[in-house]
């Protein structure tokens, strides 16, 4: 069994280890199954959770998973802490280490900042990137390609000749960078598609195609699995500060609709990290319709999320 000293991005897990992340999960889902769903391995270890920018789905799984691997579970966020009297992050990841931290779990608005907690030498604790900045969200891609191999490579394995189209404002998208990574490792044909305005620098070498045009993209490579990305208002200057025209254009260029839906192949599936946009990069219709995995991916968050403490804070001898 692997053991994770951090994941802070895709990058730190190769095949073989993804793998193992994405088994792990599913041993871990079935336990979720059970109507007791707690389970002991993590008892007596403290997992906090610091996240310096909002949250639902990642702030809430990672808490269910490491309550339901039995951990202590602190939740720090900025308002209401003495970040506003100034406290650095240095000072507050210290402060936390005195209080006895095994593993923090860490979202920030600085890309790299779960990096500098991991490699400054402020804690011994095991740092998990809860999303950093434009940069990476581990989690997030595990969970997505873990939702991906169980509808459409029988939930074993890896995702080797999938094919992922990836849709929107990649420019901002730690989402898109960390599946990118990720599903290249595991084998998948990515393509990311946007206006050029919002794809970033350097894109052409990652390791992807890359279109400006979604019709040609849904006909030409016939997508098993369809991945959009909110256009992220609060990462842009002014309302949509340029990057395109209109909101009205970008949904008829870049949103997938109804009749995108249906040129869909019949087992393709629609996925989202969200929050959603409804009605921007994406119409009620299709994240409710029956290809949308959007719910189960949530679900599918929590086992991940319990396969990655397990992984980062149990170690050999005890397993
Ligand atoms: N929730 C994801 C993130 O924090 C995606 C998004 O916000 O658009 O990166
Ligand atoms: N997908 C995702 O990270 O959602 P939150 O921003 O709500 O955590």
């Amino acid at each position: 069994m692997i053991q994770l000293r951090h994941l802070l991005a895709t990058a730190d897990l190769d095949r073989a280890s993804a793998v193992e992340v994405l088994d792990t999960a599913a041993t871990m889902a079935a336990t979720q199954a059970r109507q007791i769903k707690k389970l002991p391995p993590l008892r007596g270890r403290t997992v906090v959770n610091l996240f310096f920018e909002d949250s639902t789905r990642t702030r809430i799984s990672f808490e269910t998973a490491a309550k339901r691997l039995s951990a202590d579970v602190i939740n720090f966020s900025p308002k209401g802490s003495s970040v506003s009297k100034g406290e650095s992050l240095k000072d507050t990841v210290l402060t936390l280490g005195a209080m006895g931290t095994d593993a923090i779990v860490v979202r920030h608005a600085a890309s790299g900042a779960p990096h500098r907690i991991a490699h400054s030498g402020w804690t011994n604790a095991a740092v998990v990137n809860a999303g950093d900045g434009t940069h990476e969200h581990p989690t997030q891609a595990l969970l997505d390609a873990y939702t991906i191999r169980h509808h459409l490579a029988g939930g074993t394995g890896d995702l080797a000749g999938l094919s992922v189209v990836i849709v929107g404002d990649v420019l901002h998208s730690r989402v898109a960078r960390s599946n990118v990574r990720l599903l290249e490792t595991l084998g998948a044909n990515v393509t990311l598609v946007a206006p050029p305005t919002l794809l970033p620098v350097g894109v052409e070498t990652w390791p992807c195609a890359v279109s400006y045009d979604l019709d040609q993209a849904i006909d030409q490579i016939k997508p098993d699995a369809l991945m959009m990305l909110r256009v992220q208002h609060e990462r842009m200057s002014a309302a949509g500060g340029g990057y395109f025209p209109s909101p009205a254009e970008y949904q008829r260029e870049y949103g997938l609709d109804v009749p995108r839906l249906g040129r869909l192949a019949d087992a393709a599936i629609v996925l989202h990290p969200g929050p959603m946009n409804r009605g921007l990069e994406i119409t009620s219709a299709a994240a409710d319709g029956v290809r949308s995995v959007i719910v189960e991916q949530v679900a599918n968050g929590v086992a991940v999320r319990m396969a990655v403490l397990y992984l980062a804070l149990t170690g050999k001898e005890e397993r």
